[in-house]
């Protein structure tokens, strides 16, 4: 059996039948069996952390042994080509050229490399949305105590009419000194998607770079960075991608990739200024790497591949519509918009800052659930999740109702 085909991945996974008889809910039964944790301790948090497959695991913990029985050299000289195949696959999944992804540890990395290597001067300015996440963010305050330039902050609706609202929210915001856009998918704090095609129309009709965080989409949407019109897109594995903890990719787009800075200088760069590396790798110029888990990425890039893209974001987007709908019944407010193109797997509702803590304290005591204060009670269903996830989570959200609408 060829490992790496659908088939074998279905039927590995015994679904197989269930795909075949068109049962998509025994097929994603299927799925969540393919994840260790026990039904108390149900991670609906996404956005944080996920846990990986069983097989990604095994993955990872294969390939540590093999490094402890065997260090040499050479027994480690065939993750090279490991890697390029990894990565190889990431490129192909996101629609970008291999030599235009670098794997790297994290988002956080990724966000930095950007913020801390393209040119930037007094005079310039950078424009960032008030919902990034601190790496793209407070990230650029530094940058800008350093280099001189100025950071200017747009604010988007609370409840946004569509994505002509929120593009010409950032259209505004930009000036002839601007030169870098730099936004989020899908925020981690409301759950709102931006329209990023219409924000790359804008930025490039300027000449204004325009780097995205995916963090929160890489692994839950079917991502195509030319789609998305971007320059750079970061993401981390550790999220929605299913993947091992500390692996991330940044992608940028080929002619913008001598254009920005690396962070890092190691071994494998060359002998002067001009890197011997292709394209994006010279981001990643990090020294010594834990070759298991870039094997690891790729099988937990096989494993979305074998769902599917179409498929996984379509059960994304519906356990998102599922939650939200029941949410709304149980009298929650939610910040996240209930509309699919103006949001994804996020799903954020109105808890105020004083009660969060204790609300997610108590869905974890009490109702086994993983989830987080992010924004307000922040819950991210994923693939490995069932009806009766969701269903125990509105049960707990109504029981909790003293708490929250207080
Ligand atoms: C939008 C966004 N960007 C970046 C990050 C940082 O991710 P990491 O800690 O994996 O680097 C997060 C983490 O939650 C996030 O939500």
């Amino acid at each position: 059996m060829k490992p790496h085909s659908r088939r074998a991945f279905l039927a590995g996974a015994g679904l197989a039948g269930a795909a075949r008889a068109g049962d998509p809910e025994a097929y994603w039964r299927g799925i969540r069996r393919e994840f260790e944790f026990p039904e108390e301790r149900v991670p609906l948090n996404a956005a944080n952390l996920c846990p990986s497959p069983r097989r990604v695991t095994a993955c990872l913990e294969q390939f540590t042994h093999e490094i402890d029985r065997d260090c040499s050299l050479e027994n480690r000289r065939k993750f090279a080509a490991r890697l390029e195949q990894t990565r190889a696959r990431l490129a192909r999944q996101i629609g970008a050229g291999a030599d235009e992804v670098a794997i790297v540890r994290n988002t956080t990395e990724a966000n930095n490399i950007i913020n801390n290597g393209l040119p930037l001067r007094p005079g310039d300015e950078v424009v960032v949305w008030d919902e990034n996440h601190p790496t793209n963010h407070v990230a650029w305050d530094v940058r800008a105590a350093r280099f001189g330039f100025t950071v200017r902050r747009v604010s988007t609706p609370r409840r946004p009419s569509g994505p002509e609202e929120l593009a010409s929210a950032f259209e505004q915001a930009l000036s002839g000194r601007t030169r870098v856009l730099a936004v989020t998918h899908v925020s981690n704090v409301t759950g709102v998607r931006l329209p990023v095609p219409w924000l790359a129309e804008i930025a490039r009709r300027r000449g204004i770079y325009l780097h995205v965080d995916g963090a929160q989409t890489w692994g839950a949407l079917r991502v195509n960075v030319s789609e998305l019109g971007c320059d750079s897109y970061s993401a981390s594995a550790h999220k929605w991608f299913l993947g091992p903890r500390e692996a991330g990719i940044l992608y940028v787009r080929a002619d913008r990739i001598p254009q920005i800075w690396p962070n890092s200088v190691a071994p494998g760069w060359g002998d002067d200024a001009e890197t011997d590396l292709k394209g994006a790798r010279k981001f990643e110029s990090l020294g010594q790497r834990d070759d298991a888990r870039l094997v690891a990425l790729d099988a937990a890039a096989e494993f979305l591949d074998g769902i599917g893209w179409e498929r996984l974001q379509a059960r994304v987007l519906e356990l998102a519509r599922r939650l939200k709908e029941g949410l709304v019944e149980a009298g929650a407010r939610l910040v996240t918009p209930m509309d699919e193109a103006l949001s994804a797997g996020v799903c954020v509702m109105e808890v105020s800052a004083a009660v969060r803590q204790a609300l997610v304290a108590e869905f974890y005591r009490n109702h086994g659930l993983a989830v987080a204060a992010s924004g307000g009670l922040r819950l991210c269903p994923h693939i490995y999740n069932t009806g009766e996830h969701l269903e125990r989570a509105v049960r707990a959200v109504r029981k909790t109702r003293s708490l929250w609408s207080a």
